[in-house]
């Protein structure tokens, strides 16, 4: 039976926690994006939460190559991923692409956590895209030369994911059965025994 797009929102939730705030369980990265344009009044929101993660010395390294629908930004990221991603991320209204200074500023030294604060930006527009409404889904399967070059990016930033940005679709709008399949699988993740440790290989005490 094929799951309509609001039974699949549902299925994506995480198990309802305590004390986590509801944008952490309603966040899933969706394949299946529907036609609906994001507002620019929407897009400035999801920058402007960017802008207030932390970052190492207030660095701020990232920056952030937005491109919409039928603009040849947008075309020139949607070249640069690999054929999984093609098949279904250049639906989305909105393709971005991420990137971090290697060095700091006031002092050129190498900024060894440069990708790790634009990782957090990242997660901010993630976290902000959801109290929208809004659903993004990063994406590590692209052409790093072929952005690079598209956009003539110095060699001083680094590259982080492309994300898909826009408004959840329909399941069954996707090319392919393996696409469907795991859009329409509930999400899972490691036990937090694994993840979190008192010491190395001893789970913390958490309760
Ligand atoms: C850095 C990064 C790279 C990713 N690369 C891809 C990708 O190339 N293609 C894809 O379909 N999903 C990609 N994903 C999505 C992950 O598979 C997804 O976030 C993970 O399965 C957890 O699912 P959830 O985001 O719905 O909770 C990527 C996610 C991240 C954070």
């Amino acid at each position: 039976m094929m799951l309509s797009a609001s039974e699949v929102e549902q299925l994506k939730q995480a198990p309802a926690t305590e004390e986590v705030l509801p944008v952490f369980r309603s966040r899933w990265s969706p394949r299946s994006f529907s036609d609906r344009e994001v507002s620019a009044a929407d897009l400035r929101k999801v920058f402007e939460a960017a802008r207030w993660a932390p970052s190492s010395n207030n660095e701020q390294p990232w920056r952030f190559i937005v491109g919409r629908r039928n603009s040849d930004t947008f075309q020139k990221i949607a070249s640069s991923l690999v054929s999984f991603n093609q098949a279904w991320a250049p639906k989305a209204p909105t393709l971005i692409l991420g990137m971090a200074k290697k060095q700091f500023s006031h002092n050129n030294a190498s900024n060894n956590f440069a990708l790790f604060d634009l990782g957090a930006a990242t997660s901010f527009i993630t976290l902000q895209a959801a109290a929208l409404g809004l659903h993004t889904h990063q994406m590590a399967g692209y052409d790093q030369d072929v952005a690079r070059k598209a956009f003539q990016i110095p060699d001083e930033f680094a590259l982080g994911s492309v994300m898909a940005l826009g408004y959840q679709g329909e399941p069954s709008a996707l090319p392919n059965a393996k696409l469907l399949d795991s859009e329409t699988s509930p999400r899972s993740r490691k036990p937090l025994s694994e993840i979190v440790l008192a010491a190395w290989g001893e789970p913390a005490q958490l309760s």
